[in-house]
């Protein structure tokens, strides 16, 4: 069963900030988001960061990588111009401090554990581990969502942070979806709307499973895939698709 809200603001501000960053997150609030997903992964001392791509070129210029890079040196990188020269002075930000942005503005969070090739266990042991510890020290805290396309990263967050429920990232149909749907003691799955039948929704929620969808950009899209027993989606266009939409 999904318990979650319905539409959730990918990568924090979708296409209307720079992704995964506080200003992301900001911009999502200021469009009325509570809900979001972002993306985190280990820099080269084990901290977890927000950041999609394990190379930089893309939203962080030059080359390197996300897990080469000392966490103090990343929480300096331009993570903004990118995106728009206004938002130079916006950097890579540690999950630690989205975290709690997010606490203190009752955003729930979706957080996609996405580990640099060959860190899966480590990065689910980190950031299931740390979550549970920020948890535990915040007042009224909202229990995120892990989610993965790793299965070992998954297993090693359900190891370490049992009570914070998980769901299963598929990027196609894959047949077996239901064995690690129950190995993980996973409360959803997510995939992408374009895999997505009507037939396969059906299999998910019958079996009890909460069902998101990314990336939904397109309201009519929305409608569609709701009526076959899509729980929420995940969108880009915050602007489009309102959050109670
Ligand atoms: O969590 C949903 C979605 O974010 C997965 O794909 O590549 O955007 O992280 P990606
Ligand atoms: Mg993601």
């Amino acid at each position: 069963m999904w318990t979650y809200p319905k539409v959730v603001a990918h990568r924090g501000g979708g296409r209307l900030a720079p992704e995964n960053t506080l200003a992301a997150m900001q911009c999502g609030l200021d469009y009325g988001f509570r809900a979001v997903e972002f993306d985190v992964m280990l820099s080269k001392d084990g901290i977890p960061v927000l950041m999609h791509d394990p190379e930089f070129g893309r939203t962080v210029a030059g080359s390197g990588s996300v897990s080469n890079t000392l966490a103090q040196s990343l929480t300096q990188m331009d993570a903004g111009s990118w995106f728009d020269p206004r938002f130079s002075d916006v950097h890579v930000p540690t999950y630690e401090a989205v975290f709690h942005f997010c606490q203190a503005h009752g955003i729930w969070m979706n957080v996609e554990i996405k580990p640099v090739p060959g860190f899966e266990q480590e990065t689910g042991t980190v950031v299931a581990r740390l979550t549970s510890e920020w948890m535990s020290k915040t007042e009224h805290a909202i229990t995120p969502l892990f989610s993965s396309f790793s299965l070992d990263a998954l297993m090693c967050a359900k190891q370490s942070a049992p009570d914070i429920a998980r769901a299963y990232l598929l990027e196609d149909y894959d047949p077996d979806f239901l064995n690690a749907l129950q190995k993980l003691d996973a409360v959803a799955l997510h995939t992408d709307h374009k895999k997505l039948t009507p037939e396969w929704a059906s299999a998910i929620k019958q079996a009890g499973y909460g069902l998101m969808c990314y990336t939904v950009n397109d309201i009519d899209r929305a409608k569609e895939i709701r009526a076959w027993g899509v729980d929420a989606i995940c969108t880009d266009r915050i602007d489009l698709i309102p959050f109670q939409a």
